[in-house]
């Protein structure tokens, strides 16, 4: 098992006031969040981090604890430090918007725009939202950024009648969910599938990942509060970056559930 190399580090500003142990940490953690250091790979050891910064090891090991305080790295007894599961937790009991994931996360969203356009809704999607024969959707293929790590691709399909003029006014590099809130549209509930697979050649060069990597395919169908199907998404997210994780309640046998 071969530690992460640091082959070059910014060096530290001295003069800014701001501690070293601190700049280190900003540093180590830019790299665990762009993915130059994977989870469960070993971090640097402190005399390698000491030695390229010009610190002292205690300088060091201060930056490297408190990644490990903010749960960002782990020490196991006699073998190091070693980065912490960053997955991103798909959250099942709310439905949230994937600008809304990611600033819960503390992370920045962005997206990159592959198509915005209207088209006949295909039968998939027609079925879904319960649409007439030959009627319109606009549909939106974007990849999605947490901290400019591409994490994700996404097409919706929402009925044109919904909202005659987003083609025209909304802006597509911020978030749909706002978007259609600011417009009155509330996407109240949503149903969704997660089925596993692999990347394909096209999707894994958006995503920045080996083709045929692991992937999450979710399709998911979003309600209005009356019930209503307004949006079929279909989304591939990194299987490396993602993890599913459900909180389950247990019924008593009175028939009451417990408090979570
Ligand atoms: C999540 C959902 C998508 C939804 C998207 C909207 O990622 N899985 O189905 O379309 O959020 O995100 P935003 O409002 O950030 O554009």
């Amino acid at each position: 098992m071969n530690a992460r190399a640091l082959p070059q580090v910014t060096p530290l500003d001295r003069g800014s006031g701001i501690p070293l142990y601190h700049q280190i940490q900003r540093q180590l953690m830019d790299r665990i969040r762009s993915g130059a250091f994977r989870q469960s790979d070993p971090m640097p050891p402190v005399q390698e981090i000491a030695t390229l910064y010009g610190v002292s090891l205690m300088t060091a090991r201060q930056a490297v604890r408190s990644l490990c305080d903010l749960g960002l790295a782990y020490s196991k007894q006699g073998k190091g430090t070693f980065v912490a599961n960053t997955k991103v937790e798909k959250n099942f009991r709310q439905v949230l918007s994937f600008t809304e994931e990611m600033k819960t996360r503390g992370t920045t969203p962005k997206s990159r725009v592959l198509s915005f356009r209207i088209q006949t809704a295909p039968a998939e999607v027609r079925k879904a939202l319960k649409l007439n024969a030959g009627e319109k959707v606009f549909r939106l293929h974007r990849v999605r950024y947490g901290d400019n790590v591409p994490l994700g691709i996404e097409c919706s399909c929402l009925p044109v009648r919904l909202c005659p003029s987003l083609l025209e006014d909304y802006d597509t590099t911020s978030s749909l969910y706002r978007a259609l809130e600011m417009r009155g549209i509330f996407l109240m509930t949503a149903s969704e599938v997660v089925e596993v697979g692999r990347a394909t050649a096209e999707d894994a060069k958006l995503l920045r990942v080996a083709a045929k990597s692991p992937v999450f395919l979710f399709t998911r169908i979003s309600f209005l509060e009356d019930g209503k199907p307004v949006e079929f998404v279909k989304s591939t997210y990194r299987g490396d970056r993602y993890k599913i994780v459900n909180r389950l309640t247990r019924a008593r046998s009175d028939g009451s559930a417990a408090l979570v």
